[in-house]
């Protein structure tokens, strides 16, 4: 009897929550990431980032400010707007060619209050109590509910006593009469897109899969909430992002 053939190995299935993956992904994404989410977002990611940095309270002169995820520093106009006494912020990011695009092409005229830090915000050994202010708009999506949990362990210990956060987020509006639409939108129509504008690209593909697991901020409001932390869970446009924002006690 010939002795069977065996079963071609499985190809292998990457692990899209490994910082790694996300990193590579990220990287190939930065030339195009400023127009690509301001265009296929009809430009809300832009009144969310707005609406993020307004969930701070006022802050004196001379306030330091850590910005996780940072990418190519969407952030930054809407807070040096509403804090133009900030002495600094520290843009954290994973990806190399985000951070190059944000110092290159997008804010050199702001780079004196800039620190980049290239680093992992899961393990990074940045010195606790660091900052007044931290944010993060559209970084959360791409961690496990384990994973926001380390991540809410680093906001505890980064923000000085009495220091702020505001962290948001794209979600999936579950219980929105116009759901069905919006999942086609980003799970159909921007894939295409993508594929045809992009020359074949799928990586922005990916906010499919992200934001149809990462749901929204519920879980990491309970993990902030579990550090410690004074959390407050708001909803944008019919929960098609949400944010969690609030305070280190003193
Ligand atoms: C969708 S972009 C958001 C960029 C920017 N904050 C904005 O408002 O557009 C997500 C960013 O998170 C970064 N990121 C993902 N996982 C990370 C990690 N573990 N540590 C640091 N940065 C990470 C990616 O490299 C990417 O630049």
């Amino acid at each position: 009897m010939p002795a069977p053939t065996p079963e071609p190995a499985p190809a292998s299935v990457p692990d899209i929550y490994d910082p790694a993956f996300v990193a590579g992904l990220f990287d190939r994404c930065a030339a195009n990431y400023r127009w690509w989410s301001a265009i296929s977002s009809f430009g809300f990611t832009r009144t969310w980032r707005r609406q993020c940095v307004a969930l701070l309270p006022p802050t004196g002169p001379g306030a330091t400010v850590i910005d996780l995820m940072a990418g190519t520093g969407e952030l930054w106009p809407h807070l040096l707007r509403r804090f133009p006494g900030l002495a600094s912020i520290t843009a954290l990011d994973i990806s190399r060619n985000m951070h190059l695009h944000a110092v290159d092409r997008l804010h050199r005229t702001r780079a004196s209050r800039i620190t980049h830090i290239e680093a992992d915000a899961l393990t990074t050994d940045l010195p606790e109590a660091r900052a007044d202010l931290l944010v993060a708009a559209f970084g959360l999506k791409t961690f496990t509910p384990a994973q926001q949990a380390t991540l809410a362990r680093q906001v505890a210990r980064l923000l000085k006593p009495g220091g702020h956060f505001a962290l948001i987020e794209a979600s999936d509006p579950h219980g929105w009469a116009l759901r069905p639409l919006y999942r086609a939108y980003i799970d159909h129509a921007l894939p295409l897109i993508e594929r045809l504008f992009l020359r074949g690209a799928q990586d922005f593909t990916m906010l499919g899969p992200y934001t149809r697991n990462f749901r929204d901020c519920t879980h990491m409001a309970e993990a902030l909430h579990n550090e410690g932390l004074t959390v407050t869970f708001h909803r944008h446009f019919f929960g098609c992002a949400t944010s969690v924002s609030g305070h280190k006690p003193a």
